[in-house]
């Protein structure tokens, strides 16, 4: 069994309902050897990093940066497991009110200090949530399971 951590925070539910979308993708019936655990970044910690084989973050753009929800948990976790996570891979969502480039290179940055493999482009939405988007982030968490599960990562 391979292990994928979903880790996401949403305060008005944008990106709770991608989060779940993913969730939706990453569990498809189809995917048999790979569990996953789905929880909001303020439950979620250092053990959490460490058992998964791959992450995917979600985070909306809050003043031009990540959710200080998804800091506080990097914050928490760096210094745990340094030099334990390197080269696992990860993708992230953003659902952001305009571009969500604040979001994402704040991200990117504190994610290098982890040294995690980026295996997806990142999924921004600006706009309302759509069938389309539902599908894309669908299809995101489908891909890293997948993936996951036919050691490609
Ligand atoms: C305090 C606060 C600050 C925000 N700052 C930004 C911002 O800098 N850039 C942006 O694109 N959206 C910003 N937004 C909009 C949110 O990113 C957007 O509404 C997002 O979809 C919220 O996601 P959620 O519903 O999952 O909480 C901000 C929202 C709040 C509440």
């Amino acid at each position: 069994m391979k292990n994928l951590l979903i880790v996401y925070h949403s305060q008005s539910g944008k990106n709770l309902e991608m989060a779940n979308a993913v969730h939706t993708g990453a569990t498809h019936p189809d995917i048999s050897g790979v569990e996953v655990r789905f929880l909001r970044a303020f439950d979620a910690g250092a053990e959490d990093l460490l058992w998964a084989d791959g992450i995917i973050f979600g985070t909306p753009e809050n003043f031009g940066y990540m959710s200080g929800a998804m800091k506080d948990f990097f914050d928490r976790t760096f210094y745990s497991v340094e030099g334990a996570v390197e080269a696992k891979p990860y993708c992230v969502f953003i659902g952001a009110g305009n571009d969500g480039q604040g979001a994402l290179s704040s991200l990117t940055r504190i994610i290098k200090g982890y040294k995690f493999k980026e295996i997806h482009e990142p999924l921004i939405i600006v706009g309302e949530l759509t069938e389309e988007v539902n599908a894309r982030c669908e299809e995101l968490g489908m891909g890293m399971a997948a993936g996951l599960e036919a050691g490609i990562y």
